[in-house]
Order: structure tokens, then sequence, then C-alpha cells
């Protein structure tokens, strides 16, 4: 029992602590207990109770009297360290009661409505959710810069499944002779223009609204990201879409994936998010044969496969028409 009780007071435990605006709270220095009740508006009987967990889980330490967040704590979640992964704590909190489908996905095989769908009832799931895929994008933003070369004839960048837009804005910002389109579920983009708006790139970054299958993307590019999206995609639809991508390239342009690869046997990180799957989209992850069968049955050639550093943040596939 200790297997289901503990992880599940462990992450109600964190995610009440990034609903609550704990660890931001802690972000500026260490408080007493009541000083923090009163900044997170909670009692001092709860505030105490939910601080000795996270203190014996190693999120926050008592300095003096005082509570502080430890250092990885400040460091993944809250505005002042390298990402604030706590829009993931929210999302979190959105996914427990999905998860009480799982036993139903298991016996169908299959959600018994896809997160998209989700997304389009319920409107601040799709806003929460791009937020959550921003942290991501922030922390993998620096090694995409680093190992996709961008040469100053190349103009044109399509980003399938663009979402928050970030990875568009950053290499807009580092390459000023591109432009940018981002393909999107309207769910995905509610809030993207405003942040494009922000970084005064509206006139180089453009959105395309629809669903990537059957949305036009807009002529010939020299650059297309696929970041984090195949494993929301069948297999068939994979190779037909990195298909379609090879027809949009120019000559010389270069494909960049992102991805959680499939290794034989499946560590547990990778099983789990392929159970997520299961539930969320119906569709998994896959293994590099795979990409490297659709990517040569497309016409791409000088496949090459950067696996990143921590390997948790999955690995960068890049190939040239
Ligand atoms: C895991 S997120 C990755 C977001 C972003 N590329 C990144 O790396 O941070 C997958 C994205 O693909 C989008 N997506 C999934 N299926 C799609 C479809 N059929 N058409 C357009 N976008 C789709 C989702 O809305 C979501 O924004």
């Amino acid at each position: 029992m200790l297997d289901v009780y503990m992880p599940m007071m462990k992450s109600a435990a964190i995610v009440s602590a990034g609903r609550l605006g704990l660890f931001e709270a802690l972000a500026k220095g260490p408080l007493s207990v009541p000083q923090l009740a009163e900044k997170i508006q909670s009692s001092i009987k709860g505030t105490a109770t939910l601080a000795d967990f996270l203190i014996a889980l190693g999120y926050l330490e008592k300095q003096g009297g005082l509570l502080a967040n430890t250092e990885s704590t400040q460091r993944w979640f809250t505005s002042l360290g390298q990402v604030d992964y706590t829009p993931g704590l929210l999302w979190t909190h959105e996914a427990w009661p999905m998860m009480g489908g799982l036993a139903e996905a298991v016996r169908s095989g299959h959600p018994e409505r896809t997160l998209w769908d989700a997304m389009v009832e319920h409107s601040h799931l799709g806003e929460l959710f791009s937020s959550y895929m921003a942290a991501f994008a922030s922390d993998l933003g620096p090694d995409l810069l680093k190992h996709v070369p961008v040469a100053p004839e190349q103009h044109r960048l399509l980003d399938l499944g663009g979402s928050h837009g970030l990875h568009a804005i950053r290499f807009c910002r580092r390459h000023p002779q591109l432009s940018a389109v981002i393909v999107d579920l309207p769910s995905a983009l509610s809030e993207t223009g405003t942040t494009i708006a922000r970084e005064q790139l509206s006139d180089r970054i453009h959105l395309r609204p629809g669903d990537l299958h059957e949305e036009d993307w807009g002529g010939e590019h020299d650059l297309v990201f696929y970041l984090s999206v195949a494993h929301n995609h069948t297999a068939e639809e994979n190779r037909h879409i990195i298909q379609r991508i090879g027809d949009t390239l120019s000559s010389g342009g270069m494909l960049v994936i992102h991805e959680y690869l499939a290794e034989t046997p499946l560590d547990a990180l990778d099983a789990a998010f392929r159970l997520t799957l299961l539930l969320e989209t119906g569709t998994q992850t896959y293994r590099y044969d795979e990409f490297c069968n659709w990517l040569s049955a497309a016409g791409f050639v000088s496949v090459v496969r950067i696996d990143l550093d921590p390997r948790e943040k999955g690995s960068l596939i890049l190939a040239r028409r």
C-alpha cells in the first residue's frame, strides 16, 4: 500500500503547494509559518502541516526558525529559478480526475474522449496545457538553438503544433532573416497571439489555427519544427505528415523533430508516458528506427540523432531533404 499511498500524497502535496503559490511566496527569501500562511491566504495549521511534509520530501528546508525553498525547488518551481514548472503542477491538478478513467482506457484500448476534445469543451484546459508546454519549451530552447543550424538564405520557418510560440519566437529573435508560421489547434493558440505581440514579432510570426492534417501550411519552407508532436499521432499519421513536410521543404531545407524515443526495454518514465498517452490521445511514443523509416520513405537524407542531457529531455532528430 505504501507504493500507492505515498506517491499519491507526495503528488497531492506538491501540486497543492503550486496551487497555493507556496513556493513562489518563498522565492524572495525565508518566512515564518504565520508569515507564509498570510502570504498564501491559508490557515496557520494547514500551512504548518503541509510544510512539514514538504520538508520531509526535500522540497522545503528550515533555515533558523524559518521556512525556505530548497535549491532544487527554487530552481524548478519559482519565477526566479531556471525554469518555472508551476504550470505543470496546475496541469497535474486537472490530470488527476482524468486518471480516474485509466482502467476504462486500458479495457477499451483508447480514450473515452481525447484531450483535444476535452479542451474544446473546457477552454481553460487548452490554455493551461500550453503554459505547461511553454515551461518545457523554455528548458529545451537553448538545446535547439545550439543544435539547429540556420543558414542566412533560410527565411521561412514552419512550426507544426507550435502551441505557445516560444520556439518560433526564440528562432526569429536569434535569426533576423526568419519569419514563421505556427499551425496548431485553436485551443492551443488562445494566448499565443498576445505573447507574439508582446515580443513585437506580429509582423514576422503568423498563426494558422486548425488541424495540421487539414490546414494549408502556406507554401514552401526552409525549416520545419515537429517538436513533441509525433507522440500525439498514430504511426500512419506520422508517416503521412513527414511525407507532407518533405513536400513543403525547399531543397536543402531541414526538418527538426523533438521526441521521447521509445527504447527497448522501456524504462519506467517511458512506460508511464505511454500509459498517459493511451488515456489522453490514444497514441504512443515511437522508436528511432520508425522515424528513420518514415524519413527515408519521404526522401530525407543525412539523418542525425542527438540525445539530450539529461536524458529526460528527450532526443532531437535532424534530417535534410
Ligand atoms: C506536446 S505539445 C508540444 C507543443 C510544442 N511543439 C512544444 O514543443 O512545446 C503537442 C502540440 O501539438 C498540437 N496538436 C496535436 N494534434 C494536432 C493536430 N491534429 N493539429 C494541430 N496541432 C495538433 C497540440 O495542440 C499541442 O500544442
